[in-house]
């Protein structure tokens, strides 16, 4: 049994990672199994949150109760996100984007030769960065995986996207494991949450989240 902190609450959440295409085969993505967004996904619904998932390609299933919307690129997960974020309370943004995409993807499989293969790439739009900044926005969770320097990058973004709540997480353990361990970094400082299985760790950031958003939004 599980408390519902989120009950009547709408909470729309992305995970997995973001595949841009090079050609009718190729792409070039970032590294993320999708676990810690789905097990976040879960932890919402058993919270009693009505959930939405966009996901990037992932191998996992549906966690029950949750309606799920498969994207495949960074420009899908924005269109899907803009389809939905309209009436959400919580958007929670676990997927990793892929920062760029390729200029100019090629439809037919591009042939190999001995010669140097150049890729022209453009930023991507940060989905997180456009909906935290719209009037009104839902309260905005955002997750940071860094390789170093973790509290200091992971504060940076959370500040530069304006977030009342970010999630730091280090590459090196994060990233396709089962477990996990964070640091919750929000107005009042740091909390660190012990290496734990990614679905009772969602369970104690999803619980965290939900006293926050009662604080920002007093009935
Ligand atoms: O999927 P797993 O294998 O379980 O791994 C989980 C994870 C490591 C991917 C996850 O815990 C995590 O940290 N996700 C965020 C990855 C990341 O480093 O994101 P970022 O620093 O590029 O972006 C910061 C925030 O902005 C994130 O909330 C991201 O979703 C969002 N963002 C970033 C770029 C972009 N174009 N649009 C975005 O919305």
């Amino acid at each position: 049994f599980q408390p519902k902190f989120l009950a009547g609450l709408k909470l729309l959440v992305t995970a997995g990672p973001t595949f841009e295409r090079i050609d009718a085969v190729r792409g070039i993505t970032n590294s993320s199994s999708g676990k810690m967004g789905y097990a976040i996904a879960r932890a919402a619904f058993e919270a009693g949150a009505e959930v939405t998932l966009i996901s990037g390609p992932t191998m996992l299933p549906t966690p029950t109760g949750v309606r799920r919307i498969d994207t495949v690129s960074a420009q899908d997960m924005l269109a899907a996100v803009n389809g939905e974020i309209t009436h959400q309370d919580i958007f929670v943004s676990v997927a990793a984007v892929a920062d760029y995409y390729v200029l100019n993807p090629s439809e037919q499989k591009i042939k190999k030769d001995a010669h140097i293969l150049t890729l022209e790439l453009a930023p991507n739009p940060d989905i997180l960065a456009n909906v935290a900044s719209v009037a009104n926005p839902p309260f905005c969770v955002g997750f940071a995986a860094e390789s170093e320097n973790l509290l200091e990058f992971a504060e940076a973004k959370r500040r530069r996207k304006k977030l009342p709540l970010l999630v730091a997480n280090l590459v090196q353990t994060a990233i396709g494991a089962d477990d996990n361990e964070v640091i919750l970094l929000d107005d009042d400082g740091q909390h660190r949450l012990p290496r734990a299985n990614k679905s009772d760790l969602a369970r104690s950031i999803v619980k965290h989240m939900a006293r926050l958003y009662n604080r920002y939004h007093p009935e």
